[in-house]
């Protein structure tokens, strides 16, 4: 069996949370391994849809272990509001069984108050964060003042954490002139929630090492998508953890070699939600096409999300950061009735084509891509479940993204239904 990891590699929101779905099936174990609850997952299950941002969405199959690992920061609201969501779909019910690592870190009211606080003193310069505090948690975890999930769950501990993390914090909440916070305002809640994780608790990372060790298949998910990693993404419109494959080894805490596979989820076209530069960017019928028809608006906080053409450019580069083995194609339906589709195949940078992204948002904002295109389809592709019976402009369309990306695609996404899927190869196979 094999180890795999499924990352997004364009601004998140690529379709990874059906994938993942899909995948279970074929894995042991699932991991989040990076993120928090900025990210969601918008599940159709018979018909309905459901949405989760920290559990993964593995939690509709059975005997799985489902994991949030140590590099995942956890908001126990919402944490605990999906396992109460997950009781509801059965999970526990069907031999699942669900952990939740005690190193990772916990996002305090105050830290949701600090992003809230920072994005309105930032005006037109903000990140347009999702306000989820999960900047502010990863500070503190970088600076060594974070709460942990073993600290949260003794109360003494987190008392004297609390204490010793409040003045600085306070500080800078009044600085932004919002309002300061005690530790009797946040324990009685902290301590509440914290008796409904403690039964989940464990050494994810120790059990996933001995998962490896046994050859059982574990499955790593990723959250937001590569051009929001905080090194290599389009800083600082970025998230603050790092989106790439590898830090599922670094995070989780095991060597890369036991990894089998990377498979990168790619839109057939790109969206953003938040600020920052967009060289694709659509201004027009196209655009509202793909907004209207792709139902593009974010799970997590509702935005209409910004849409353009694929970015082969921008994708090379975040295929090769993770090392990607194979491709998963999202939304391939939402072109059906499209005159031409285009891709950008290079950049025009201050009168020079380049082919590459620039690190420097500013030059990203003047980029002009430059496009190749095909023709569309009128077809609605979503009833159809064999490559081969796909019509031939979408044939052509898939092979030219392959020839572009130089990677096979092995799952076409036609639907948001977990049986709206055409499964060419089976990425698990593969490894
Ligand atoms: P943060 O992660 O809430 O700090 O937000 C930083 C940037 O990442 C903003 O542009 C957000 O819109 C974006 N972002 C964070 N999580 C997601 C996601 O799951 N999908 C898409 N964008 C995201």
């Amino acid at each position: 069996m094999a180890n795999m990891i499924v990352v997004g590699t364009q601004w998140g929101d690529e379709g990874k949370g059906k994938l993942i779905d899909i995948l279970t099936e074929f894995a042991d174990m699932v991991v989040r391994f990076q993120g928090g609850a900025n990210a969601g997952h918008t599940l159709e299950v018979d018909g309905k849809q459901l949405i989760t941002h920290l559990v993964p969405s593995g939690l509709l199959h059975e005997g799985k272990r489902i994991a949030i690992g140590p590099g995942v920061v956890l908001d126990p609201e919402t944490l605990v509001s999906e396992i109460e969501l997950a009781g509801e779909h059965g999970m526990l019910e069907r031999g699942n069984e669900f952990l939740l690592s005690h190193r990772a870190h916990v996002v305090m009211p105050y830290h949701r108050a600090l992003d809230a606080a920072r994005e309105s003193a930032k005006g037109k310069s903000k990140i347009g964060t999702t306000l989820r505090g999960i900047g502010p948690c990863l500070e503190d975890k970088v600076a060594r003042t974070g709460i942990r999930v073993s600290d949260m769950i003794d109360k003494d501990i987190l008392r004297r954490k609390l204490d010793a993390r409040l003045p600085e914090l306070n500080a800078l909440l009044v600085h932004y002139g919002a309002e300061p916070v005690t530790a009797e305002d946040i324990l009685p809640r902290q301590n509440e929630l914290a008796e409904k994780i403690a039964p989940f608790v464990a050494d994810v990372g120790e059990i996933v090492r001995k998962e490896m060790e046994r050859g059982r298949s574990v499955l790593f998910e990723g959250a937001q998508g590569t051009l929001l990693d905080i090194d290599h993404g389009t800083y600082p419109f970025v998230t603050s953890s790092n989106t790439v494959s590898a830090a599922a080894c670094t995070s989780v805490g095991f060597g890369p070699g036991k990894i089998d596979a990377v498979v990168g989820v790619t839109k057939a076209y790109t969206t953003r939600v938040g600020s920052g530069p967009f060289p694709t960017e659509l201004d027009d019928a196209d655009g509202q096409h793909l907004q209207k028809k792709g139902g593009e608006f974010g799970a997590t906080t509702g935005r209409p999300r910004r849409c353009g053409w694929l970015d082969a450019v921008a994708l090379r580069y975040t295929l090769a950061l993770n090392g990607c083995t194979s491709l998963c194609l999202t939304k391939l339906d939402v072109l059906s009735g499209m005159e031409k589709i285009k891709v950008a195949v290079a950049y025009r940078l201050d009168g020079e084509e380049i082919h590459s992204l620039p690190a420097d948002s500013q030059a990203i904002e003047r980029i002009e891509p430059v496009y190749e295109e095909v023709d569309g389809w009128q077809e609605d592709i979503q009833e159809i479940r064999e490559k081969d019976a796909l019509p031939k402009p979408v044939l052509h369309y898939i092979k030219w993204l392959e020839s572009l990306l130089n990677l096979p695609i092995d799952i076409v996404s036609v639907g948001p239904g977990r049986g709206e899927t055409l499964m060419v190869q089976n990425p698990f196979r593969r490894g």
